[in-house]
């Protein structure tokens, strides 16, 4: 492949800025000349400098880039942390009352439900590669608990059932195990013997699920930890998690099955002791620590391993979005929108057990960032996760941008030129990968670089220059992805391994 394109790119970008440069020197020197004119120029001077004034201005002050936020539900309050952000990021917000009336001329689109309740009023396949979307389509795979329980094999998610007859069949095999009922739409959980079970997969609102019997507990409560998870591209896959926090729910009530109809004392619902609330968690808080430090600190103090616990999360994370992945990428094929234009924020809900298995409960999508009003540590959580959240795709950043479009070479170049990128310099000097680029040990090499490969590099980098309190749990080294899910990675994800392993040779910082 030839540099051709970035160079015209970065050609017409210096024109550009040259002349703009030069309308700049004429704009300085015609306020001087103003300044020291008297009344013989002043007429004439007075259009000129006027006009390059606000020339002047134009160049200091680019429009603001523009995001719309759509509840879907006329509850703003629900999306008050990132819009908060977003206008201290210095983003502009677009007002919109009717989704009828959405304008085309935004650049973050942030929806609450799936965005493709928008259809109706958005053409996907119109959208510029440049603007941002909040969600996945094909996301559905991952965030319906009951597709997450009964698609895949994996023994850290309870096993999942769509049907009473399949649930009892499984019952009888496995006389120990005790079975939930739950609903696939929203919260209702129960315990419930399985030949009691009566649901069909077609006219079921429920789905049924192995019960994990014994659960850890924090001063005799059930509870679970939540990690926010953020995936910036599919087909290359690139995946994070916040490390800095977590949010922790209790159980209303010590934990018990004595009694099965008294849920609050063995389902985590809507119904919660939020982290901030439990007399443990709230000691750390008030001496100036996180919910995660009260978290880690709890599993030290009962003997465990917590850096253990970290290497199930991130294994749980990248093995669940890894197979699910294909479901997104033929949703953007669906919608022929430009794959450049999503990412997505989730939450994973995770239980461990007694002997410090942890289990992927669910995945929610939109997960609630609204504080509780009067606890300032929630607050600032859910600020700082969102902050670095956009941070990390590159919307808040220290410089100014004039859109979201990538590679903007005369900027970015300034971030990091195409050096940052290049490894294997060995190899790619040789004689055989200047000749041609048929070998595959050259595939590597800036000449042998199609353009849709050197995008999709920067912004991997600037990703992980950008990642703030954010790790990333894909691409990893191959040692790292368990075996059986080897096979199915496309050839795309295996190819971006590859580099993250040279980069990492190349710069430790990308281990
Ligand atoms: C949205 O809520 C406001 C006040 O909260 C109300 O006046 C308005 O009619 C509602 N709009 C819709 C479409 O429900
Ligand atoms: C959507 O946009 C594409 C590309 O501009 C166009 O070809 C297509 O006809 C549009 N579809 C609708 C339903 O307007
Ligand atoms: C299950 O429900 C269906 C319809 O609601 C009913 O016809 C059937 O008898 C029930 N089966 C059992 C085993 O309760
Ligand atoms: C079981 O729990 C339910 C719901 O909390 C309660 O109404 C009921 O009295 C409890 N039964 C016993 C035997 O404690
Ligand atoms: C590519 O280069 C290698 C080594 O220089 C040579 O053997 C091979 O024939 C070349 N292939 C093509 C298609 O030019």
């Amino acid at each position: 492949m030839s540099e051709e394109r970035p160079e015209a790119v970065m050609l017409s970008n210096n024109r550009r800025w040259n002349i703009s440069s030069i309308t700049l020197l004429v704009a300085v020197i015609s306020v001087a000349l103003y300044q020291l004119s008297s009344g013989f120029f002043e007429k004439n001077f007075e259009k000129s400098s006027e006009l390059k004034s606000k020339e002047i201005k134009s160049i200091k002050e680019p429009s603001k880039l523009k995001y719309i936020l759509y509840d879907g539900l006329n509850r703003s309050d629900i999306l008050i942390t990132v819009d908060r952000v977003l206008s201290r990021l210095g983003l502009e917000k677009i007002e919109v009352s009717n989704p009828s009336n959405l304008p085309n001329d935004w650049n973050l689109l942030w929806t609450f439900y799936y965005h493709e309740s928008l259809n109706e009023f958005i053409n996907w396949s119109d959208i510029k590669h440049h603007q941002k979307v909040n969600h996945f389509s094909g996301n559905y795979m991952l965030v319906s608990k009951s597709f997450l329980t009964t698609h895949g094999n994996f023994d850290f998610i309870p096993k999942g059932f769509l049907n009473s007859e399949d649930v009892q069949k499984y019952a009888t095999a496995h006389p120990n195990k005790r079975f939930v009922i739950k609903l696939k739409s929203s919260r209702g959980v129960k315990l419930i013997e399985p030949s009691e079970m009566n649901f069909s997969q077609k006219s079921s609102d429920y789905f049924a699920q192995e019960f994990i019997d014994d659960p850890l507990l924090w001063n005799g409560y059930k509870f679970d930890f939540n990690i926010f998870v953020v995936i910036t591209s599919v087909n290359p896959l690139r995946v994070y998690y916040y490390k800095k926090n977590v949010f922790l729910r209790f159980c209303l009530k010590p934990y018990s099955t004595a009694n099965i109809s008294d849920i609050d004392a063995y389902v985590i619902g809507t119904d919660h002791i939020a982290c901030q609330s439990f007399p443990y968690v709230k000691a750390y808080v008030e001496a100036g620590y996180t919910y995660k430090d009260a978290f880690e600190g709890f599993i030290k103090e009962i003997g465990g391993d917590i850096d253990q616990v970290w290497k199930q999360v991130e294994n749980v994370i990248r093995s669940t979005v890894l197979i699910k992945e294909k479901y997104m990428i033929n949703g953007i094929n669906r919608l022929k929108a430009s794959k450049n234009s999503f990412f997505e924020l989730y939450r994973f809900d995770m239980i461990l057990d007694k002997n410090l298995k942890l289990y992927l409960m669910e995945v929610n999508m939109s997960p609630c960032t609204v504080p509780v009003t009067d606890r300032m540590h929630n607050k600032l959580m859910y600020e700082h996760l969102m902050f670095n959240l956009f941070t990390l795709i590159g919307i808040g950043t220290a410089y100014e941008k004039e859109s979201f479009q990538f590679p903007n070479y005369d900027v970015e170049s300034m971030v990091a030129y195409h050096d940052a990128i290049t490894v294997k310099p060995k190899t790619c000097l040789s004689s055989s990968c200047n000749a041609n680029c048929t070998s595959d040990a050259c595939k590597f090499c800036w000449n042998c670089l199609s353009e849709d490969y050197r995008i999709e590099m920067i912004q991997a980098l600037q990703e992980q220059m950008n990642r703030g309190y954010f790790t990333r749990v894909f691409p990893v080294q191959k040692e790292d992805i368990k075996e059986d899910l080897w096979k199915d990675i496309t050839h795309l994800n295996k190819f971006y391994i590859e580099w993250f392993q040279e980069m990492c040779k190349k710069n430790k910082q990308f281990c």
